[in-house]
């Protein structure tokens, strides 16, 4: 295993009496994939909000290459390498494709909004924007409307604005909902054409089990807030708790699991 970039230790966050994320540890070792699964309300999201901080903590740390981040504000740990893409779009209708890289570069750069007016006319900018799009596949919509791009190609979009930012890790919430088989077969290759650059790790959670488990290296089952089980792959699928709380398998539908998952 690579040395962890990300490193949880007995994160916990309560609303109240509810413990919404309870004691989780999780190392995530660079240039890996780790996904984070669970039925509804399991926490997820919260985990993600803590550690984008976007949520302080109730106990626990977070690690960033084994420096404190616990309860810094979004913008210090996003200038650290940490960017998130939401599970609801995020993207300006109004722009071109191209001009809503361009935005998140200008920001990146340290650019004004003033200063962006004229960007769009800067050629560095614009072929970094250009270059990224390439890298989701969608360079041929540059010059598009933003908001009246498929849905699908919308969110490689939001994608390719998470990546100006230059982040080391990139945290996806359900990158998939609400696609088409298509437009999921799609976005997954990307994701993981991104994944196996090396350029990326890469926290995914997602409900659809076809791409967990075609993109993770490692997998962390979350239950009620605790970790159910962590493990490959492999070691997830296998487990019997998971087959019962989370897949909702008996023991007689064993079979057809594994062989609807991808080896
Ligand atoms: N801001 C909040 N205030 C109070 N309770 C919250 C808040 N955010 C989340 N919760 C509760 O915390 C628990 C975990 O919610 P969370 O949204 O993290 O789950 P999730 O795993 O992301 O679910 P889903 O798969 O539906 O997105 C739930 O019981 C939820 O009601
Ligand atoms: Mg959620």
């Amino acid at each position: 295993m690579n040395e962890p970039l990300l490193s949880i230790r007995s994160l916990s966050k309560h609303f109240g009496g509810v413990a919404a994320v309870d004691g989780i540890d999780l190392d995530v070792p660079a240039r890996e994939t780790v996904a984070i699964i669970g039925p509804n309300g399991a926490g997820k999201t919260t985990f993600y909000n803590m550690v984008s901080g976007r949520m302080t903590p109730s106990a626990g740390q977070v690690l960033l290459n084994g420096r404190d981040i616990t309860g810094q504000p979004p913008h210090r740990i996003s200038r650290l390498g940490v960017s998130r893409s939401f599970q609801i779009n995020n993207i300006f209708t109004e722009m071109t494709v191209r001009e809503n890289v361009e935005v998140a570069l200008a920001a990146f750069h340290h650019h004004s909004r003033r200063w962006f007016n004229l960007a769009s006319r800067n050629r560095p900018i614009q072929e970094e924007a250009e270059s990224l799009l390439e890298r989701l596949s969608i360079g041929e919509l540059s010059a598009r409307r933003a908001g009246v791009i498929s849905y699908g190609d919308k969110r490689l979009l939001e994608i390719a604005v998470v990546l100006a930012t230059r982040p080391k890790l990139v945290l996806l919430d359900e990158p998939t909902a609400g696609m088409t088989p298509e437009e999921t077969r799609r976005v997954t290759a990307l994701v993981k054409s991104l994944a196996d650059s090396g350029d990326y790790t890469f926290l995914i959670t997602e409900h659809d089990m076809e791409v967990v488990f075609s993109l993770a290296d490692r997998i962390l089952v979350m239950h009620r807030g605790k970790a159910l089980v962590a493990g490959t792959p492999e070691e997830v699928r296998r487990h019997p708790e998971v087959r019962k709380a989370y897949l909702g398998e008996d023991d007689d539908d064993q079979e057809s699991l594994s062989q609807e998952a991808p080896q």
